[in-house]
């Protein structure tokens, strides 16, 4: 199939790729003119195990390509993804300013055959408006259908080449049969293909986000009530991980999701509840518990230092809002950043992948440093913000001799409190009591 994907960022660029290495040809459309360039030039955007190989190799068999040309990347194709951002507007709802400007855009060379499918997440009714709003510009009825994206920064290849599921909403059949042959490839291990309406593939992709953020907040809520009644979140969680009602998944406590879907999707639901005169509880204290907790590391610094940040270095490891991403939207490590600076502190911080990102926000207000270990030189206290895995067994005693005093404040648990205890070092980590 001859396919175009509007919108070039973490969703489309990954779309856009998997669909080719699935034997398609696919155009990837950006009004980003840098970011076209770039990747004709061969260069990938952005941090995603896999992609640069994925990409290069589909771009040499000629079946993927870039352009911000939307009349000539959507000639002729079958199929017309929309993959742009969907942020967060002031009140909480989700911005569609992009989306509207692409539906109004694309009408203007849409064919009577191609159908538009819309991958971006976007509030509950927005498909039926893409097909009002196509019907009115072009005076026919399109075909439109709703396909949501679960892929996870960090894994998305694997997550797209082997969902757990695909979800599609149509209002006819037949259109379900098309994404059905697309998806097939990626589906050869029997996983589901749900077909549904519209709107309820719109409210699954809400949903699935809204629970999952509602986990990660109840384990923080109910870790910061370990570490104060001297119980230790992670044998709690050993204790209630294996009942099968509740298993593992999602309940490691930290310092917040951050990221560029859970803080916005929870709010948007939240609005969408909201404008039908439902009081969206659950969701308000979910947002609010996770506002909280991005503030537990930073508040635990500032009491360590008695209030005073002013003339103190300290070191962060971890910036992205997860591992194995560059993506720093809504990162709690930036929470702890904005804290420190205001306070005076000198910050030196490392990830693996962001600190281009960082550096772009901050420019000269940080010190950076490619690698961990250069961060911690003259450092008061190290902060884990990102759980990347080349944090966890690190060399304890050439830290203790680069930083000024062997202080953690480890907002993921990486360690055990008693290897810290062994290895000299005064740790803070999150449900657990603090080694001293
Ligand atoms: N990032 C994720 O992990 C993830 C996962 C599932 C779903 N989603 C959803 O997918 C959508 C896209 O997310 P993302 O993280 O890829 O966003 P992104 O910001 O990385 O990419 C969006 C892209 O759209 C482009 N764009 C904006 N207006 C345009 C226009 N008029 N024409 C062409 N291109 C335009 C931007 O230049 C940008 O490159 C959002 O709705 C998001 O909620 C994201």
């Amino acid at each position: 199939m001859k396919i175009a994907v509007v919108g070039t960022g973490y969703v489309g660029l990954v779309t856009g790729t998997c669909f080719a290495e699935s034997g398609n040809h696919v155009t990837c459309i950006d009004i980003d003119q840098a970011k076209i360039a770039r990747l004709n030039a061969g260069e990938i955007p952005i941090y995603e195990p896999g992609l640069s190989e994925l990409v290069q190799q589909n771009r040499e068999a000629e079946r993927l390509d870039f352009t911000t040309d939307l009349a000539g990347g959507m000639k002729d194709a079958a199929l017309v993804f929309l993959a742009v951002g969907t942020p967060p507007a002031a009140d909480g709802s989700a911005d569609l300013t992009s989306l509207w400007k692409v539906v109004d855009d694309l009408a203007k060379h849409l064919s009577a055959k191609t159908i538009v499918v819309t991958k971006s997440t976007v509030p509950v009714g927005t498909n039926a408006g893409i097909f009002r709003r196509l019907k009115e510009r072009t005076g026919r009825d399109c075909d439109v259908v709703s396909n949501p994206e679960f892929l996870k920064e960090g894994a998305a290849i694997e997550d797209f080449m082997k969902p757990d599921r695909v979800v599609v909403g149509v209002r006819r059949p037949e259109v379900g049969e098309v994404m059905r042959e697309l998806y097939a490839p990626f589906l050869r291990t029997e996983k589901p293909f749900i077909v549904m309406s519209p709107e309820s593939a719109e409210m699954t992709k809400y949903v699935a986000n809204a629970l999952l953020s509602t986990k990660i907040s109840f384990i923080n809520e109910v870790a910061n009530l370990c570490e104060r009644m001297q119980a230790d979140i992670n044998d709690v969680r050993r204790g209630i991980g294996h009942d099968s009602r509740i298993g593992f998944a999602f309940l490691f406590p930290g310092v917040g999701y951050g990221g560029s879907c859970f803080p916005k999707d929870v709010r948007a639901l939240a609005s969408m509840a909201k404008s039908v005169g439902l009081e969206p509880t659950i969701l308000n204290a979910v947002d609010e518990v996770n506002t909280r907790q991005k503030s537990v590391v930073p508040d635990k610094i500032e009491k360590h230092f008695g209030g005073q940040l002013a003339g103190r270095t300290v070191a962060i490891w971890g910036l992205a809002f997860k591992p194995r991403t560059d993506d720093i939207r809504e990162a709690p490590a930036l929470t702890l950043i904005d804290r420190l600076l205001a306070g005076g502190a000198k910050v030196q911080v490392h990830d693996p992948e962001a600190l281009e990102n960082v550096r772009s926000q901050y420019g000269e207000k940080l010190s950076y440093f490619e690698q961990p270990y250069g961060a911690l030189e003259g450092a008061d206290v190290l902060a884990i913000m990102t759980e990347w895995k080349q944090f966890v067994q690190p060399d304890f005693a050439l830290m203790r001799k680069l930083m000024k005093s062997p202080i953690i404040f480890d907002g993921r648990n990486l360690y055990s409190t008693s290897q810290m205890k062994a290895a000299g070092f005064a740790y803070h980590s999150v449900g657990r009591a603090s080694v001293v």
